[in-house]
């Protein structure tokens, strides 16, 4: 059986930090759906199409990553979709507790998930969507803290 992960998240905009966990998740799953939450509540710097096509634009040619957009709860995505793996990145002691609790609730509610938080390679531990936004908006380059050969102007 194929095993498939959803590494779900924001990604506004994904970052080298989103990738280097992309590209560990790849080592131990056939197929990384890359999915943007969608919050119809929060406007991001990127639209959520944007942001699907930068993803794009890292990965193309990968066939084993699929780039999709979706909304509501990431267990009901899965569920929707069979997958039963949850993919995301842990930095430090503050992403813990907040993938923890995720990672806790969505274990009530969809028992059949499992939830594998991989460590952010050292390199990229500073490296945040937020921190990028901020270099954006204040008019800086953040393209040391994104994938190669994206330019960011792009997708604004
Ligand atoms: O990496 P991010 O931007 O913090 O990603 C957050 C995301 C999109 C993965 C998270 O907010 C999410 O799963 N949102 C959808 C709603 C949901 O399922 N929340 C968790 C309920 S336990």
């Amino acid at each position: 059986m194929e095993r498939t992960a959803l590494f779900p998240g924001s990604f506004d905009p994904f970052t080298l930090g989103h990738k280097a966990v992309v590209d560990m998740g790849l080592t131990m799953f056939d197929r990384i759906v890359v999915g943007v939450g969608v919050n119809a509540a929060k406007q991001g710097l990127l639209t959520p199409e944007r942001r699907g096509e930068l993803i794009e634009a890292v990965f193309g040619g990968e066939s084993r990553i699929e780039v999709a957009l979706y909304g509501g709860l990431t267990g009901d995505y899965c569920r929707s979709r069979g997958i039963r793996h949850i993919l995301r990145g842990l930095r430090n002691s503050t992403d813990f507790e907040y993938e923890h609790d995720m990672e806790m609730a969505n274990d009530q509610i969809y028992p059949e998930i499992t939830t594998v938080a991989l460590f952010t390679p050292a390199d990229y531990i500073p490296v945040s969507s937020r921190l990028v936004r901020e270099i954006i908006t204040m008019g800086g380059d953040p393209a040391k803290f994104l994938p190669s050969g994206i330019d960011i102007k792009e997708y604004l």
